[in-house]
């Protein structure tokens, strides 16, 4: 498929450049700044942009492409740090922390690229190094701080080359889409072949070319959207004898989850094997209050209870997961720079060593790419729009050492919290909405008496893909209700708290 490839620098914003094409249909990945000329140039490689990055190109140790070796694959844009080492390359004369800027800021073009730019706009800087003087070869097309002694370039370009200061992937900047848009259509006369239509037959296609037909599936699935749409897919590209799908009571799922996921599933025409493995996980949990350890005991539970289940069938070779896109850039096996945020159960969590091969056609897809895929599959919206619930389920919901009886009292609060956004009409509006036992007591009053019992978090955000959340912001009087519904119905809790953070700097979940 024809593509942009984006090269990550350890910008926090790096997804956000990818996600921006996908929405225009054109299909883009996130790779390492380092990825070998000769991996990059055997793609089908359309257009290449250069993320930003939290280093100086100032630094010895900064990270470093050959952009002149770049641009002879497909036509390159810079982008904050992508332009700063453009113009490091080109040998621009740069300064270092002297004219910094944070946040947003007006640029002034002298000629827009694209007519349905304005002469003047707001944009989303973030740089400390910036271009002072450039060679003849790169000519200057906006400024910012035009007209001031802290003038400076913040867009640039050349042949095959454009290069921006700040941030087009970005919400805050304003018309950074037509400029994105721009680059790929204009520079690089890129189609737009990434419509929910390809991406159905991308997916069928990847599970049929690689399950050969006397090879079986193991499909674990989770009530949530990427393993149902899994499994459909799968029921829609292998034989009925080819799959055994299987749903694992881990004893950490919302309360009755269990038993309504499976008459779902049952609707939806999948015959899926429901077992209980409850007792065992809650034995391997036993003790451990790091949330890093709890994922990498649940990833190696589940797999140990894979590995049982299959060896009831013969000839199972594969285990298919549903990890998404954003589970393998969180998890960092692309981004070179940036920390590894917590490793997802279906990714970092995995055993060295596991009897199957992996099967995860949704790999390159975002949770939302996902849910229109389900859409195109005709799947029940019930399924779709339920929210994202994460396969560590409560354990990561419980903060501290996970017990049955915090289980039960977090499962209490949960329905509660679930039920009343049901019936409030507010949960298809919320992405996600849950509730996180905190590790705390406080001093309450309850009937006249003093009382010390749990704290309790809610937390509810809108999102597209669980990659940048913004807390929800409820009506205060139903966020009141919702809390004194649960202090009156779970005597085990006493205080509750909103959570008013979004992402980043958090992370959704609380762990
Ligand atoms: P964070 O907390 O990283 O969560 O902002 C982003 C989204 O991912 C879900 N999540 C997971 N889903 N396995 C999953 O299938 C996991 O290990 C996992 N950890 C987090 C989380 O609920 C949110 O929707």
């Amino acid at each position: 498929m024809k593509k942009i490839l984006v090269l990550d620098f350890g910008s926090q914003y790096s997804a956000l450049i990818v996600k921006a094409y996908r929405k225009l249909n054109i299909y883009a990945e996130l790779i390492r700044y380092d990825t070998p000329l000769k991996d990059i140039a055997s793609q089908n490689v359309k257009g290449i942009v250069l993320s930003g990055g939290p280093l100086s190109v100032s630094k010895k140790d900064s990270l470093y492409c050959d952009v002149k070796a770049l641009q002879k694959i497909a036509p390159v844009f810079g982008i904050c740090y992508g332009m700063q080492m453009i113009a490091h390359q080109w040998g621009a004369e740069l300064s270092f922390e002297t004219h910094r800027e944070y946040g947003i800021n007006t640029i002034e073009w002298a000629e827009p690229l694209v007519s349905t730019i304005p002469k003047k706009h707001k944009v989303w800087m973030s740089h400390g190094d910036s271009i002072i003087k450039l060679p003849s070869q790169l000519k200057v097309l906006a400024y910012s701080n035009k007209g001031t002694e802290k003038e400076i370039p913040v867009v640039i370009s050349a042949n095959n080359l454009l290069a921006v200061q700040y941030h087009p992937e970005v919400l805050n900047t304003e018309y950074g889409n037509d400029l994105l848009k721009y680059f790929a259509e204009d520079i690089c006369n890129i189609d737009h072949v990434w419509t929910p239509d390809s991406r159905e037959q991308e997916v069928l296609h990847a599970i049929k070319n690689t399950v050969g037909k006397n090879e079986k599936v193991l499909c674990a699935l989770s009530g949530g959207v990427d393993s149902s749409v899994l499994g459909y897919a799968l029921s829609k590209s292998l034989s009925k004898e080819q799959v055994y799908y299987f749903f694992v009571d881990t004893g950490m799922l919302r309360k009755n989850e269990f038993t309504e996921v499976l008459e779902i599933y049952k609707k939806m025409g999948l015959n899926v094997h429901g077992v209980n493995y409850s007792n065992l996980f809650i034995k391997k949990l036993k003790g451990v209050s790091d949330p890093e350890r709890k994922r990498k005991i649940i990833g190696q539970t589940f797999i140990s209870v894979f590995e049982k289940e299959a060896s009831h069938f013969k000839n199972i070779q594969y285990l298919a997961q549903g990890t998404l896109y954003s589970d393998v850039i969180e998890s960092s096996t692309i981004s070179s720079v940036s920390e590894v945020i917590k490793s997802h159960h279906n990714v970092g969590g995995l055993p060295e060593n596991f009897n199957f091969k992996l099967l995860e056609p949704f790999n390159k897809i975002f949770k939302d790419e996902v849910r229109q895929l389900g859409e195109n599959l005709k799947i029940d919206k019930s399924i779709l729009y339920r929210h994202p619930f994460p396969g560590p389920g409560l354990a990561i919901r419980i903060i501290g050492e996970v017990t049955l009886k915090k289980i039960e009292i977090l499962q209490n609060c949960d329905e509660i919290f679930i039920k009343s956004l049901k019936e409030t009409g507010l949960y298809s509006k919320i992405w996600q909405a849950f509730c996180v036992l905190l590790p705390i007591q406080s001093v309450g009053v309850q009937g006249d008496s003093r009382t010390y019992k749990f704290v309790l978090a809610l937390r509810a955000v809108t999102s597209e893909d669980g990659m940048t959340a913004r807390s929800y912001h409820f009506d205060p009087e139903v966020l009141e209700s919702i809390s004194t519904k649960i202090t009156n119905e779970v005597p085990e809790v006493s205080r509750i708290v909103y959570d008013i953070s979004n992402k980043p700097p958090s992370t959704i979940e609380w762990e």
